[in-house]
């Protein structure tokens, strides 16, 4: 998207119009192998967005993020912490499935960048959890590596980053519970803190 067509779109689009054009998106070939685009859901002006990597075989199937296996145990972290799905923003690295559940490619993470980045400037979260090395990667920092970034909160243009492992990696090594439940309790005071009853 131009620059200019992307700063009209900050300033007077709605999240619904940019989802209707990313409906429409062929910048990779993701979009050959998939069902369609998921763009992602929640609350439209939520102070807390969280995002993974990519839609799985579910996903797709049914046009929403995180409603897979990894995405009921993430329901189950986010109401132990006392979030509503509704009130938070889900989303993804990249909108369409990667064949065979594989990791988005450098280049399928550049293409759909600027729809992320949209999203974000759209909502204007508070908060932001990278869900896994991907998200991470992607939002934070190139280099990052999630086990030493993990629990350290990022500030990046008033935006709040707060990297922590992918629920799917909770699924393969329980170890990693604790960790995540640790971080969570932090975004949850990070978000009573912000004050406002979102
Ligand atoms: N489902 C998603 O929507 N994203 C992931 O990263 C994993 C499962």
């Amino acid at each position: 998207m131009p620059e200019q067509q992307r700063l009209g779109f900050v300033e007077r689009g709605t999240l619904a119009e940019l989802a209707a054009e990313a409906g429409r998106c062929r910048r990779c070939g993701l979009r050959e192998g998939c069902r369609g685009v998921v763009f992602g859901e929640g609350d439209p002006h939520a102070a807390l967005v969280l995002v993974g990597e990519g839609p799985g075989a579910r996903e797709d199937e049914v046009g929403r993020p995180f409603v897979g296996a990894a995405g009921q145990l993430l329901d189950r972290i986010l109401a132990a912490a006392g979030f509503r799905r509704e009130e938070v923003y889900i989303t993804n690295v990249v909108m369409c499935r990667p064949p065979g559940n594989r990791l988005p490619e450098p280049r399928e993470v550049a293409a759909c960048r600027s729809w992320l980045e949209l999203k974000l400037s759209l909502i204007r979260p508070a908060l932001v959890v990278c869900l896994g090395a991907l998200a991470t990667q992607t939002l934070v920092d190139p280099q990052a590596r999630i086990t030493r970034l993990r629990g350290q909160v990022v500030e990046r243009d008033g935006i709040r980053y707060f990297p922590t492992f992918h629920p799917a990696a909770l699924l393969r090594d329980e170890s990693k519970k604790r960790p995540v439940w640790e971080d969570f309790r932090q975004i949850r005071a990070a978000y009573d803190a912000l004050g406002a009853d979102v």
